[in-house]
Parts: C-alpha cells; sequence; structure tokens
C-alpha cells in the first residue's frame, strides 16, 4: 500500500513534485503518467501575470543549480482558465502554490482558489527572489503566523505553509505555521546562494543572488525536515535534494509523509517512476506492507 494520509488529504502515493520545477505539468506529460503521482505542486502563482527576474537567471553548479526566476507565471485567472481544466483530467492532486506581496493578495489568492478544482493551497512564504513578500514572510515567527492565520480564514481548501531554509530556527517557524492554523508544512524552499563569472568578475545571475537547488541542499533540507518533525504534529511534504529512491527514503525515515521531487526533473523526467519502484521495492524487500510504516521510523539504538 502505497497511499499516504496528510490528516485530511490522502495521497495515492508519496511523490509529488514540487513547484517550479513541473511547470503545470504539460510538458512533463509526455513522459510521465501523470496519474501515477501523489500530487502536483504547479508553478507559484501570483493574482497578476508576472515576467519574472532579468536574465540569466538560472546557473548550474557541479552540485546543483541557482535560479531566481522571480515567480514568473501567468497569473492565477490564465491559470483557472487555461491550465486546471487540463490537470483535472488527471488521476492526482493538484496543489496551487500561491505567492503575494503583501497578506491581502495572499488572501484574496486563497480565496480566488476556493471554489475551483485545485485539491490543497500551498503557502509560499520562502522564494527567495522578490523583492516584496516571499522569504520576507517565512523569516519572522510572527509574520509566519499572521500570514497563515489571515489565508486559514480565507480558504476552507487543506493548507500547506512552505518554508524557507534561510532561518534560524526551523522548529520555531514551524510551529508558528501549526499555530497558524496549517494542515501540513512543506519545506525546503530553496536555500539562498551565488555563482561568480570570474572572467567578467561579476555574478552570474543578473540579480546576484539565488535560490540553490538538487543534491547540494540534501542534508540541509533532511536535518531541517527532521527538526520540523519533531516540533510539530502537523503532517510535512520534505524536499530538497532528492534525486532517487535512497533520498525519498531517508526524508521518509527523518519524518515526512509524503516527498517532492524538484531540480531532478530537470536532469531525468522520469525520475519519480524510479523513485515509485525503488520505495515499492524497499518496502517489499524490508517486509513492509504500508509505506506509512516506515515514516518516522528513524531509531538511533
Ligand atoms: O527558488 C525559488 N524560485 N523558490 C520559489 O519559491 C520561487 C522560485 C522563483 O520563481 O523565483
Amino acid at each position: 500500500d502505497m497511499s499516504v494520509d496528510l490528516n485530511g488529504l490522502v495521497l495515492q502515493n508519496p511523490i509529488t513534485v514540487a513547484s517550479g520545477t513541473f511547470g503545470f505539468g504539460r510538458e512533463y506529460g509526455e513522459y510521465v503518467d501523470l496519474n501515477r503521482l501523489g500530487a502536483i505542486m504547479v508553478k507559484g502563482l501570483t493574482l497578476e501575470e508576472r515576467k519574472g527576474n532579468p536574465t540569466p537567471r538560472v546557473a548550474e553548479t557541479p552540485m546543483g543549480m541557482l535560479n531566481s526566476v522571480g515567480l514568473q507565471n501567468p497569473g492565477v485567472e490564465a491559470f483557472i482558465k487555461e491550465e486546471l481544466p487540463y490537470l483535472s483530467q488527471f488521476h492526482t492532486k493538484i496543489i496551487a502554490n500561491i505567492n503575494g506581496n503583501t497578506i491581502e493578495e495572499y488572501c484574496r489568492l486563497a480565496e480566488r482558489l476556493s471554489d475551483t478544482a485545485v485539491d490543497a493551497l500551498e503557502l509560499n512564504i520562502s522564494c527567495p527572489n522578490v523583492k516584496e513578500g516571499g522569504v520576507a514572510f517565512g523569516r519572522d515567527p510572527e509574520m509566519v503566523h499572521r500570514v497563515t492565520r489571515c489565508v486559514r480564514q480565507s480558504t476552507p481548501k487543506y493548507l500547506i505553509v512552505k518554508l524557507s531554509p534561510n532561518v534560524r530556527d526551523i522548529g520555531e517557524i514551524a510551529v508558528a505555521a501549526e499555530e497558524g492554523g496549517a494542515d501540513c508544512i512543506s519545506l525546503i524552499n530553496t536555500l539562498i546562494g551565488m555563482s561568480i563569472d570570474i572572467e567578467r568578475q561579476r555574478p552570474v545571475l543578473a540579480r546576484g543572488i539565488g535560490g540553490l537547488s538538487g543534491p547540494a541542499i540534501k542534508p540541509v533540507a533532511l536535518r531541517m525536515v527532521y527538526e520540523a518533525a519533531k516540533a510539530v504534529k502537523i503532517p510535512i511534504i520534505g524536499m530538497g535534494g532528492i534525486a532517487n529512491d535512497q533520498d525519498a527514503i531517508e526524508f521518509l525515515l527523518a519524518g515526512a509523509s509524503a516527498i517532492s521531487v524538484g531540480t531532478a526533473n530537470f536532469i531525468n523526467p522520469y525520475v519519480t517512476m524510479e523513485i515509485y519502484d525503488g520505495i515499492a521495492d524497499y518496502l517489499e524487500r524490508k517486509g513492509y506492507q504500508s509505506v506509512k510504516d516506515i515514516i518516522g521510523k528513524l531509531n538511533f539504538s
């Protein structure tokens, strides 16, 4: 049994795709059977269309990828009209990642999506690439509590709060989201970093800094998922550098009830299916009936 129950949101399996790495599913639909994913987190949405930050806004490093995309998206109305009908055909959960410059914008977006086919909202208070909103909301426990509570009151939808690794105490931030009314937390978003072109003696990214993802951040992500899982009672979706079945199983053992695959989708579009098969083999080899049996089963003896 590969299903997991995130305290009210049941996923057919624990494998989801991280926001911003899977678009609105169309391009990947050619490679991946979208019916086999636990959930799809769509690219971050805002009320109005956004063009994103100046280019170059993606840089590769040997261990991971830097991005400063800046929430490029067509806006919530275009998403509802043009993308949601496509996604709704598939037997998977649709999770809308929502972003605002102000608390009011987050809440209006949550309200707008309330009577649509999306199954859950992912409140993104961890984007490192915008001047207003984003990680500015995700760093301070009081702000985390305030924005979560406002969104909670704006929609009956299942509410996930996406946390940043760029914080002082992840446990404290996780508790603030839980107390604000989150049903679940997801972490980690990207870790702020930079890369320099030594010939031109300037940063590779036009904006100077960006969010690091991929294998480089996996140990950081795993530690933060482990600490968040100890700090709260609500379920956790773990992500950060997951590139194969072993990585995914580590996150489940550390306390994540589901996992998201992000940057690895860019390298191998089939990776989610391979992770599914790898987890199923692991369960069989270890004699477990259900993936639920390994969640948080890390032992120190
Ligand atoms: O690394 C990120 N990049 N995290 C986000 O939450 C948003 C994205 C972007 O669009 O900049």
